[in-house]
């Protein structure tokens, strides 16, 4: 196993469409143990491989609950969305010091192939449907910050400016 480097905002791979996993083998399943290992490193609840850039579709989630097993998904898709909406706080391991209130789906399905190439499905809400979503966007070059007010993402980045030039 490795510690991969983080890719920061500002990153072009953070931006681009990661593309589709072709096949899950043993190359894939490395990936998967590493970003696995730098996520628990940076003390982060999900990781996508843009994020250790690796434009595939690819991630990684442990969100610390009993009832859920730490998992990753290849080709995640979203397949469920509730109506009911639900606002809270996100950060992100690639805009370290930085966070926002998200409104985001309270509740989502999630279907992806497992590190054995299985199709599974992957349901719930709080905190799990919240990572899902953060996670899967990663995929499609969005981040949180896409997803704040234009006032709020403004001050966000301005400390992120601040942030950089210490
Ligand atoms: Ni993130």
């Amino acid at each position: 196993m490795a510690l991969l480097r983080i890719e920061l905002l500002g990153s072009e791979v953070l931006r681009q469409r990661a593309v589709e996993v072709e096949g899950v083998d043993d190359e894939l399943r490395r990936l998967i143990e590493d970003m696995f290992e730098t996520m628990y490193k940076a003390e982060g609840v999900g990781l996508a491989a843009p994020q250790v850039g690796v434009s595939r579709r690819v991630i990684v989630v442990d969100v610390h609950d009993p009832e859920v097993r730490p998992f990753a998904l290849v080709n995640p898709r979203v397949v469920e969305s509730s109506p009911e909406t639900e606002k809270g706080e996100e950060g992100c391991l690639s805009i370290p010091g930085l966070s926002g209130v998200v409104e985001r789906p309270a509740h989502v399905a999630v279907e992806g192939l497992d590190r054995d190439g299985n199709l599974i499905r992957v349901e719930g809400g709080g905190l799990l449907a919240r990572c899902l979503q953060h996670e899967v966007d990663h995929l499609d070059g969005i981040l949180f910050l896409d997803r704040l007010s234009p006032l709020k993402r403004k001050m966000l980045l301005n400390k992120w400016k601040k942030q950089e030039r210490q």
